[in-house]
């Protein structure tokens, strides 16, 4: 891609460009924020690595919302985070707010883009901007499931010991209190992870991983978490720029999947240089997808609160 523009220059919006800089995903990144002067100083700050990590990629900054102009990609991050007790949910109005300005300026200076939503609560925030873009649901998706797959993995490999590398995770549904770790799909290069763990212990990683954001804000106290999520996004902008195909838990507009229609929820996804090329649909037991339903019924609440 030749450019791609990263809305927010806070914390994950920061990372995620440093990033896809690093990696030279594109001819150039363009962070826009509308604290003065903040993208400037951010993107500066990342291009001033470019000759430790052998990089070309152009990072610029601005205020300016014309600055996007013709980007292939818009990275949404930016909106109010949470504070330490609030849920996802808790941010939804002030963030919809933040976003319809947003879509505004995307639809007029990069009209043909795919849009990544990364702010919070994120299956909303997807499904909204889909409604108000009116555009095939292929170029909408959002990051959620990447995020807690990789949490569901780190604790895994923090309670075997194995490396985290050969641990295969998936997580479905919305990103919050009701997301859906499958751990009867999760292996360790190909071993089913029930061999390693038995179900007591799986059982407090999964509540874990639900909790994986809020704990992290615990710790963190004064912001959510940004190292994984910003790594979230460039995996998958990887795979898209690449034309990779990869199957990652993607928020997706649901149109039938899952016995689902007009919601966004996390479901594999094969990712490519065309978006959400296709959604997979997985052969969950009973139990599974009552979990998933549930899911979706939290999430279609928060939607039927707009
Ligand atoms: C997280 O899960 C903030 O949603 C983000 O950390």
């Amino acid at each position: 891609m030749k450019k791609i523009t990263i809305i927010g220059a806070g914390r994950v919006g920061e990372t995620s460009a440093q990033i896809l800089a690093e990696q030279e995903l594109c001819g150039e990144v363009v962070l826009i924020d509308i604290r003065e002067d903040a993208p400037q100083g951010v993107a500066l700050d990342i291009y001033q690595t470019a000759p430790f990590f052998d990089f070309d990629t152009i990072v610029t900054g601005s205020n300016d919302p014309a600055a996007m102009q013709d980007s292939e990609l818009v990275v949404i991050t930016a909106g109010v985070a949470r504070k330490p007790g609030m849920s996802r949910s808790d941010v939804l109005h002030t963030n919809i707010t933040i976003l319809d300005a947003i879509l505004d300026d995307v639809m007029r200076y990069a009209p043909q883009c795919m849009l990544l939503l990364v702010s919070n609560p994120v299956d909303i925030l997807t499904y909204h901007a889909w409604k108000r873009t009116g555009w095939d649901r292929s170029r909408i998706l959002g990051q959620a499931g990447v995020l807690d797959s990789s949490r569901m993995a780190a604790f895994i490999a923090m309670e075997t010991g194995f490396s985290a590398q050969d641990i295969t995770t998936i997580v479905l549904g919305g990103h919050g209190d009701t997301m859906v770790p499958l751990p009867r799909f999760c292996t360790i290069n190909g071993i089913p992870v029930s061999h390693f763990i038995d179900d007591e212990s799986m059982q407090l990683i999964i509540d874990r991983t639900r909790s994986g954001g809020a704990e992290i804000l615990a710790l963190r106290k004064n912001s959510s978490a940004y190292d994984a999520p910003g790594a979230s996004v460039a995996i998958m902008v990887d795979a898209i720029c690449h034309n990779r195909r990869r199957i990652l838990p993607t928020v997706a507009i649901l149109d039938g999947e899952y016995g689902e229609v007009d919601l966004a929820m996390g479901v594999p996804c094969v990712l490519s240089r065309s978006g959400i090329e296709k959604i997979i649909e997985m052969p969950l037991n009973e139990s599974e997808q009552q979990l998933f339903s549930d899911s979706s019924a939290a999430v279609r609440a928060d939607i039927e609160r707009l």
